[in-house]
C-alpha cells in the first residue's frame, strides 16, 4: 500500500519546492497512482484539485499566475490519472451544463439576466401562442404581427460583452443571474466559420454591446473530437452538446482551442445604443458587425408561414450539420417585446416550438420503485440500455400504479388497456431534458411466463403502509418522517441547486451524512451545525473516504457561506408540496420577511380565514397551496425543523419589487374598458412597478383605475373613498404617458 504523503520526508520536502506549488500538491504530483489506496487517492485528488482552481483563478481571474504553464498541465493530467482510476471522486471537470457557476470559475453577474423560453409542442400550441400575445396587446386578430422564425441550436448559450468595440469577457448562462467566466476559452474560438470575432466591425457598434447566442459543434468537428478522444484512451463525449460544454468550461483554455467550437448570434444583453427597431434587423446588425448568425433566419407575417418553416427546418434538421431541437419564434417588433415583458423566467414575447422526442425500443429488465420527497412511489422501468437521440438510456419512468395497469389519468383505457410487465418489449421516448417515458408496449414480444406486475401497497424503504387516496393516481408512503427516503429527498431538496445550493454537497454527500454515525445529517439544520463545531468536525471528516482536508475544508466554508440565504429560496428550499420556485418568489415578495411569512402560515394552519383570503388573493396561489401550507406548518416536527433551522440563518428580506415608484405597495383595481392597454398588459406593468392588483374593490384598495362602462366597482370606490382616475390619469401617475 503506498504511504500518506510524509510531509516531513526529505524527497516530499524536495517535491514542495516545486516553485509557487502547495507541498501537498507537489507531493501528490510526485505518486504512484497504480499503487495508491481510494482513501489516499481521495486526500491527493483533493490537494490537486484544490492547487488546480487556486492557480487557474490566479492565472485567468487575476492574470497572475504563480506556477508555470508546464506545471499546471501536469496538476491537471495527475488529476485525471487519479480520477480514471476513481471515478467515484469528485472531478474538477464539472460536467453539469446549466448548473449554478462552478467555484472553479471566477464569476460574472450578468447586467441583464439571461432567461430561457417556454416550450410549444404542437401547432396548437404556437396558435395558443400567437393568440396570446394578440390578447395581451390587445390586437386584432387581422391586425400585422410578425415573428421571427430561427432554428434552437442544441449548444450552450453565452454572453460575450464587447465594450468599444472588443470583446472584454463572455460567461456562460449559469444561473441565470450569474455565469461563469470563460473569456479566455471564449478567444480561442477563432479562425473559422462560426467564430467569436475579438473586435467587432462598423461605425454603429454601441459602446457597450452584450451579444448572446449558443456555442456548439457542427456534427463533423463532433465527430472529430470523439475521434480524438477515442485515440488517446479518453472518455468520449455522449452528444456534441456535452461535448460543447465539456469544451468551453475547461480550466486550460489551451484545451478549448484545440476543440472547433462555433457560435451563433441570437439575442442580447446590455446595450448602450439600439442598432434596430426590429428582431430581424438587430440579427442584420450583428452580422454586419462580423458576428456568425444563423442564416436560416427568417421574418414570418402569419402563423401558416412560421409553421410551414418549422416543418421544412424539421426535414432538413438531419442536413443542416448541426444539432437543433426546435425552432424559435420571437415578435418581431422591439417595442411590443418591451411591452409583453417577462413571466418568471421566461419571455412572452418569444417561445420554442420543439421536435417530436426521439423512440426507442428496448426491453424492460425490471421495475424500481423509487420514493420521493413527499412520499410518491413512482415506478422506474429498468431497461437493457439504449441509446435514443444520442444518449444512453437505462431508466424511464412509467409514471405510476395505473399507467402500468392500462388505465389513464381520466380513468379511461390507455393503449387500448394494455398492461406492462417486466420482461417486456418497451418503446421509450425523449425529449430534450425530460425524462425518459416508457409510451407503448410490443405485445408480440411479450414473454410466455410473463405475469401482471403487482404495485407494491407499502413503502420499500420503511415497509409502511402506502396508501392512494380517493381520486388520486399516485400512492404515497405514510412514514414520513419515520421513512429514511422521504427525509433524504427533503434533504436533496433542500441542498438543490434552485434552494441552497451548496456547492460540495449534492445528492451523494448528503446520503452519506444521513447515514453517517459521526456527522449525521438527518435535518436542515444539522447541515448547519456541521459546519460549526469546525475544527473537531473538521479533523473527523477529513479522515472519511471520499473527503481529505481540503475538501472538507471547503465544504464547511461553503456552508458558512449559505447561512445568509434570501427568503425565495429559504421557503423554496422549505419542500412544502406545491411550492416551486415561481411561488416561493410570490410568496417571498408578498410577505417580504421572514418572521411575517411564518406567521401568515402558522395563522392558515389554524384555520384564520383573513390569512387564508390574504394569502389567496396573491398572484399563482390558490387553495391547492393554502391547503399545503395549512398541512406543512400544522405538523409540529415541521415547526421544531424549521425553528432549529432558522437559528442557523441569516434570512435576507425579499427585494420588494419596486418601491420607488409612485404606486408602488398600494392595490389597484382596474375596470371598464382600456383603451391603451389590455387588462393583462396593465396588470403585469402595475405588478412590474410594485403594486399589487385585485379583483375586486374593498376597503384595502388604493386606486381604482375606471373606463368607459365601469359600473359596480366604481359605485363601490365611492362608498369606500377609493381614489378614481381614469386611464390617462394612471399613465400619468407612473410617467408613462
Ligand atoms: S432566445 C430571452 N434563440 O435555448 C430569450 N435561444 O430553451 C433568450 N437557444 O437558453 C433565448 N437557440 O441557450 C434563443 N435561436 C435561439 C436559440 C436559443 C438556442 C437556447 C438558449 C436558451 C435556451 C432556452
Amino acid at each position: 500500500m503506498a504511504k500518506k504523503p510524509a510531509k516531513k520526508s526529505s524527497s516530499s520536502a524536495a517535491k514542495s519546492a516545486v516553485a509557487g506549488l502547495d507541498p501537498d500538491a507537489a507531493a501528490a504530483l510526485a505518486l504512484d497512482v497504480s499503487r495508491l489506496s481510494e482513501k489516499d487517492a481521495a486526500q491527493a485528488n483533493a490537494a490537486l484539485q484544490a492547487a488546480i482552481t487556486e492557480h487557474n483563478q490566479r492565472y485567468h481571474g487575476h492574470d497572475a499566475p504563480t506556477i508555470s504553464d508546464a506545471v499546471f498541465d501536469s496538476l491537471r493530467r495527475k488529476d485525471e490519472e487519479i480520477l480514471a482510476r476513481f471515478p467515484n471522486l469528485s472531478s474538477v471537470a464539472a460536467d453539469e451544463v446549466g448548473a449554478a457557476p462552478s467555484e472553479k470559475f471566477a464569476k460574472i453577474r450578468h447586467r441583464a439576466p439571461m432567461l430561457s423560453l417556454d416550450n410549444a409542442f404542437t401547432d396548437e400550441d404556437v396558435s395558443d401562442f400567437v393568440k396570446s400575445v394578440r390578447r395581451f396587446l390587445g390586437l386584432a386578430a387581422d391586425a400585422p404581427l410578425a415573428f421571427t422564425a430561427e432554428p434552437k441550436i442544441d449548444g450552450l448559450s453565452c454572453s460575450l460583452r464587447y465594450e468599444k468595440g472588443e470583446l472584454i469577457s463572455a460567461a456562460t448562462r449559469g444561473d441565470g443571474a450569474v455565469g461563469e467566466d470563460v473569456t479566455a476559452n471564449v478567444k480561442t474560438i477563432a479562425n473559422r466559420k462560426g467564430a467569436v470575432p475579438h473586435t467587432l466591425k462598423g461605425k454603429d457598434v454601441p459602446d457597450i454591446c452584450e451579444v448572446r447566442g449558443e456555442i456548439y459543434f457542427g456534427h463533423a468537428d463532433f465527430a472529430e473530437v470523439n475521434a480524438r478522444q477515442r485515440a488517446a484512451g479518453d472518455k468520449e463525449f455522449v452528444n456534441p452538446r456535452n461535448a460543447a460544454a465539456g469544451s468551453l468550461r475547461q480550466l486550460d483554455a489551451s484545451i478549448t482551442a484545440s476543440r472547433p467550437l462555433r457560435f451563433f448570434a441570437y439575442a442580447w444583453g446590455e446595450m448602450s445604443d439600439m442598432p434596430a427597431e426590429t428582431q430581424s434587423g438587430m440579427i442584420a446588425a450583428f452580422t454586419k458587425w462580423g458576428l456568425p448568425t444563423n442564416p436560416l433566419t427568417t421574418r414570418c407575417e402569419t402563423i401558416e408561414e412560421m409553421l410551414a418553416f418549422y416543418h421544412r427546418i424539421e426535414t432538413e434538421r438531419a442536413s443542416l450539420g448541426y444539432d437543433i431541437d426546435g425552432i424559435v419564434y420571437k415578435v418581431d417588433r422591439l417595442d411590443l417585446q418591451r411591452r409583453l415583458g417577462f413571466v418568471s423566467r421566461a419571455p412572452r414575447w418569444a417561445t420554442a416550438h420543439k421536435f417530436p422526442a426521439e423512440r426507442a425500443m428496448t426491453v424492460m429488465e425490471g421495475i424500481d420503485i423509487q420514493v420521493g420527497r413527499t412520499g410518491a412511489l413512482t415506478p422506474v422501468a429498468k431497461l437493457k440500455p439504449v441509446t435514443v437521440g444520442g444518449v444512453v438510456v437505462r431508466n424511464a419512468t412509467l409514471h405510476n400504479e395505473d399507467f402500468i395497469k392500462g388505465i389513464g389519468g381520466d380513468g379511461q383505457p390507455i393503449r387500448d388497456g394494455v398492461d406492462i410487465r417486466v420482461g417486456d418489449t418497451v418503446v421509450i421516448q425523449r425529449a430534450g431534458d425530460v425524462i425518459p417515458q416508457v409510451v407503448s408496449v410490443v405485445l408480440d414480444h411479450r414473454p410466455k411466463d410473463s405475469k401482471p406486475f403487482e404495485f407494491p401497497t407499502r413503502c420499500p424503504a420503511c415497509n409502511s403502509e402506502a396508501v392512494r387516496e380517493t381520486g388520486e393516481a399516485i400512492r404515497r408512503c405514510t412514514g414520513e418522517f419515520a421513512c429514511p427516503n422521504q427525509v433524504v429527498e427533503h434533504l436533496r431538496h433542500f441542498v438543490s441547486r434552485r434552494a441552497f445550493d451548496i456547492e460540495g454537497l449534492g445528492e451523494k454527500q448528503i446520503e452519506f451524512f444521513y447515514g453517517d454515525e459521526d456527522l449525521p445529517v438527518r435535518a436542515p439544520a444539522d447541515i448547519f451545525t456541521l459546519a460549526k463545531r469546525d475544527q473537531q468536525n473538521l479533523k473527523k471528516l477529513k479522515d472519511k473516504e471520499g473527503f481529505g482536508e481540503t475538501s472538507a475544508r471547503n465544504l464547511f466554508a461553503a456552508i458558512e457561506q449559505r447561512r445568509d440565504i434570501s427568503l425565495e429560496r429559504l421557503i423554496y428550499a422549505l419542500g412544502v408540496r406545491h411550492i416551486g420556485e415561481t411561488t416561493a418568489i410570490v410568496l417571498a415578495r408578498a410577505y417580504g420577511t421572514w418572521k411575517a411569512f411564518e406567521e401568515a402560515c402558522l395563522k392558515v394552519a389554524q384555520g384564520d380565514e383573513t390569512a387564508k383570503e390574504e394569502m389567496d388573493s396573491l398572484d399563482q396561489i390558490g387553495p391547492t397551496v393554502i391547503e399545503a401550507v395549512a398541512k406543512y406548518f400544522g405538523e409540529p416536527r415541521n415547526l421544531k425543523r424549521i425553528d432549529d433551522l432558522i437559528r442557523e440563518l441569516k434570512v435576507q428580506d425579499a427585494e420588494k419589487p419596486q418601491t420607488e415608484t409612485p404606486v408602488a405597495g398600494k392595490t389597484v383595481v382596474f375596470t371598464g374598458s382600456l383603451e391603451k392597454m389590455t387588462r393583462d398588459e396593465a396588470k403585469a406593468m402595475a405588478e412590474r412597478l410594485g403594486a399589487k392588483v385585485a379583483g375586486s374593490v374593498s376597503r384595502k384598495t388604493d386606486i381604482v383605475v375606471a373606463g368607459p362602462g365601469a359600473g359596480s366597482k366604481l359605485a363601490k370606490a365611492a362608498e369606500f373613498g377609493v381614489q378614481v382616475m381614469d386611464e390617462d390619469g394612471w399613465l400619468k401617475l407612473v410617467g408613462a404617458a
